[in-house]
């Protein structure tokens, strides 16, 4: 293994990860807002913002495979004598004499130094505010006076992230700025049937400015010189046309030892429709002006810190654990959650990998992530159920995802994915266990978002389930429709045309055949749940049918979902088994294994066991477990995009972390807490940062999608960081399998599986009106809970009944 490099460390004391060089191997991002406005920032400021929708409401413009990597953000120059540079080193990438960015909870801190002068820009989107802060001190640490220009830079975006990319003959003719003293308005559009603007100020004085991008940047130069900042001149441009930006010039003096804050601020407005304007085509800026007001001094942009410091203070005090392991306190106590938030918030839509304009919120994808984020809001979470169960269909199918600003369900990636329905009830149950508030079951909730169709949430997940039933091929087993969990297992799209989406392409077959052992899996898991729920508010014979149904596809899987050594994986159109040691290649699955074992299925007879060696046995490597084994090497027109991959690439034997924790949650249950361990430590962030930042490319503070595969050319290499159902289901892994405080209807279920060399923890768990500080005392035990005191006084089984208050609880394994 080659020497890795290391360019950053954590700070668990500050919750940050501290990068301390710029040229990271792959730009290191950060999330900044938690509600409606929005902002990603890589650690050299780039990045972009928008308001709740990253395709329709794009702020700031920005560009994907750019050469250089991460061109376009918000940009600082700062002109000193003869030497331009930027606090983020880029894009002048002027060498600095120091450099640093701290990546913390919704904020980024980027420092740089030169010749004598100190540049700090603190990036945060304030609490219920639809503004960019950013907070710049210029300080002067040499002993002279120094007289700097400063030039501030964004680039904005005509609103709509797609036809911003593509429809040039329209776009260059449509941009429209006002300027007025330090603010700078972007209204493209606002003319006609926008009803919002954007702007960009500061709370100082300025000299000039500059609207126009090519009048600014030059022609033919580049954001690493532009000719208004290299010649130390604004242009005073407005634009009118073209490539609208927004750019203020201040000249500042400061002597030795002086330092002077600057507030900008990216802000979003929207006017009523009687209100829009002052004047005829001029922009009613009073919203403007109050939110400027609100936020136009270094007191207020610190007070306002101060709130989302504190909001996040709280909520990362709502589950704690202190093991003595750092690697493992820090990822639990912030970084897991942290992701966990982000997730939630983005789905899959904006990242570095997800350019924010092909995905909106996918149904399955939110049902998970709220599994990791329920704890924290969990109104927000009971939205989101309802949001996603509004596009289902009265048949139980759904939209695949929908749009968060619209919430409409969209078929932009398609539809028919029959696991779909079964995430509603893995949501719901998780909900009504954190919060122990049923009546979300009575919400009235329509279909496809048709006002005059609603009935209740209960009848959503009844009708979820009876989706499975309704749907059985040949041997009893669900139909898998478009595909399940993993898209690309396209079983009935048969496509030979290089045109044509496996997402969208209509399915050649009616899909009678093809079979998914994920889904039975998935729905004798969710399926328990359901009965559990049924029974515990009254509904025993509808309890009794679902049991049928689930004892059922037991047989079905033990009968028909059984290769010798390991759970099939599917049926294909023809009836052929799939993830069988009888294929040449691809003859294990991960998907299966983690669900018909979490499932249990036939553990009695040895099924769950065999299946788990399997997993290590085949599927596991160095960097985690492989989808698939082995890799398929050529493309298989009857599988679809699964083998459109190259060998170790995502659905195709790369380590799609998502489906790790299944088999590790399987391991869990099961009581194997050494292998769990094993495998929950491979991708677990914190180890992997502390081995392989080079090699592994993306943040080493969160989770990506997918680490290529042992077959791949280059194993371990991460890639589509942040937005992957990885965060939930880590955090879900360690917080209730691992650690084993599990949330039940009456109270918390105390559950561990610990590798043996586990020493005694703590956790403080805020579980709705109660707070409990839970001691566990492992004895070297891998699982099984002997005995657990509360509040001093010995309880019967492993639930700590609820009851409002502080409590303590010892548990002795
Ligand atoms: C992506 C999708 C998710 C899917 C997975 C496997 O992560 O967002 O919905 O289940 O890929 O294909
Ligand atoms: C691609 C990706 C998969 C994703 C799907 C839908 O197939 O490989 O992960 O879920 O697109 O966007």
């Amino acid at each position: 293994m080659e020497q890795q490099k290391r360019y950053g460390h954590f700070d668990d004391q500050h919750r940050e990860y501290v990068i301390t060089d710029p040229q990271t191997p792959w730009p290191w991002i950060n999330y900044l807002g938690n509600e409606d406005f929005f902002s990603l920032i890589s650690n050299t400021a780039g990045g972009y913002s928008f308001y709740k929708d990253a395709k329709f409401r794009r702020i700031t413009r920005y560009r994907y495979n750019n050469v250089p990597m991460d061109n376009g953000g918000r940009y600082f120059y700062i002109k000193d004598g003869d030497t331009v540079w930027n606090p983020g080193w880029k894009p002048c990438k002027t060498p600095l004499d120091f450099y640093e960015c701290r990546h913390g909870m919704s904020y980024t801190r980027i420092t740089g130094k030169k010749n004598g002068i100190e540049a700090s820009v603190l990036f945060f989107v304030p609490l219920k505010k639809w503004a960019e802060v950013q907070k710049l001190t210029l300080k002067n640490e040499s002993s002279e006076t120094k007289s700097l220009k400063l030039f501030s830079f964004e680039e904005w975006c005509l609103w709509n992230a797609a036809t911003d990319m593509e429809n040039f003959q329209r776009n260059f003719s449509t941009g429209e700025v006002e300027i007025e003293g330090s603010t700078i308005y972007h209204k493209t559009e606002y003319r006609e049937r926008r009803n919002h603007y954007a702007f960009y100020h500061v709370n100082a004085e300025i000299e000039g400015f500059d609207t126009d991008r090519e009048t600014f940047v030059g022609l033919y130069n580049e954001f690493a010189d532009p000719q208004a900042v290299m010649e130390g001149k604004p242009r005073n441009s407005h634009a009118h046309g073209w490539s609208p930006i927004a750019s203020h010039y201040i000249e500042v003096t400061l002597k030795p030892g002086e330092s002077r804050d600057f507030v900008f601020l990216l802000g979003y407005i929207e006017n009523e429709q009687e209100k829009k304007f002052s004047a005829p085509q001029v922009i009613n800026k009073e919203k403007a002006h109050a939110l400027i007001a609100e936020l136009d001094t270094t007191e207020k942009v610190d007070k306002a810190f101060a709130e989302l410091c504190e909001y996040w203070d709280a909520l990362l005090n709502i589950y704690k654990v202190k093991t003595g392991n750092d690697k493992l306190d820090r990822m639990v106590n912030i970084w897991n959650q942290y992701q966990c938030m982000v997730t939630f918030n983005f789905s899959r839509s904006a990242s570095f990998f997800e350019s924010g304009v092909g995905r909106g919120m996918g149904f399955r994808d939110s049902n998970q992530d709220l599994v990791g984020f329920v704890h924290q809001i969990p109104p927000r979470a009971r939205q989101r159920i309802i949001d996603i169960a509004s596009t289902q269909f009265p048949d139980g199918g759904c939209y695949h995802q929908y749009q968060p600003l619209t919430k409409r369900g969209n078929n932009d990636i398609g539809g028919g994915f029959n696991d779909d329905p079964c995430w509603l009830i893995f949501g719901t149950v998780a909900y009504i266990k954190e919060t122990g508030d049923f009546s979300i079951l009575d919400e009235m909730v329509p279909f496809d978002n048709q006002p005059g169709s609603e009935v209740t949430l209960f009848e959503h997940l009844k009708i979820s389930m009876n989706h499975v039933i309704n749907n059985l091929g040949p041997n009893m087993l669900p139909l898998i429709g478009r595909a399940d969990w993993n898209d690309c297992l396209n079983l009935n799209c048969f496509s030979w045309d290089p045109n044509e989406s496996f997402q969208t392409t209509e399915n050649v077959s009616e899909g009678t055949k093809a079979e998914s052992l994920m889904i039975a899996g998935l729905f004798v898991v969710t399926g328990k749940d359901y009965v559990a729920l049924c029974r515990k508010i009254g509904k025993d014979a509808e309890a009794e049918r679902m049991q049928q149904a689930v004892d059922a596809m037991i047989e079905a899987v033990k009968k028909h979902g059984w290769d010798g050594e390991w759970y099939l994986r599917a049926y294909d159109f023809y009836g052929r088994k799939i993830g069988s040691n009888e294929c040449e290649e691809a003859k294990i699955f991960i998907e299966s294994q983690g669900w018909c074992t979490m499932a249990e299925i036939g553990a009695e007879d040895g099924l769950v066991a065999k299946s788990l060696d399997s997993c290590k046995k085949y599927l596991e490597c160095e960097h985690g477990m492989v989808l698939n084994n082995p890799a398929f090497s050529k493309y298989i027109y009857e599988y679809g995009e699964i083998s459109s991959y190259p060998e170790g690439y995502k659905e195709n034997a790369g380590i799609f972390c998502h489906n790790n924790p299944w088999v590790i949650i399987g391991e869990c249950i099961a009581g194997r807490g050494n292998d769990a361990w094993s495998h929950y430590a491979k991708i677990l962030p914190s180890y992997v940062e502390e081995k392989y930042q080079t090699l592994h490319k993306v943040e080493p503070y969160v989770n990506c999608q997918m680490v290529a595969g042992k077959d791949a050319f280059k194993p371990g290499e991460g890639k589509n960081s942040w937005l992957t159902g990885t965060a939930a289901w880590m955090w879900y892994t360690v917080s209730e399998f691992i650690l084993g405080i599990k949330p039940d209807y009456d109270g918390i279920r105390i559950d561990p599986c610990l590798p043996e060399t586990a020493g005694d923890y703590t956790v403080n768990r805020k579980f709705r009106e109660a707070e409990y500080e839970i001691t566990i005392h492992p004895n070297g035990a891998q699982k099984g809970v002997k005995s657990i005191t509360l509040d001093g006084q010995a309880i019967d089984g492993t639930v700590i009944p609820y009851s409002k208050g502080k409590h303590t609880v010892e548990v002795t394994m």
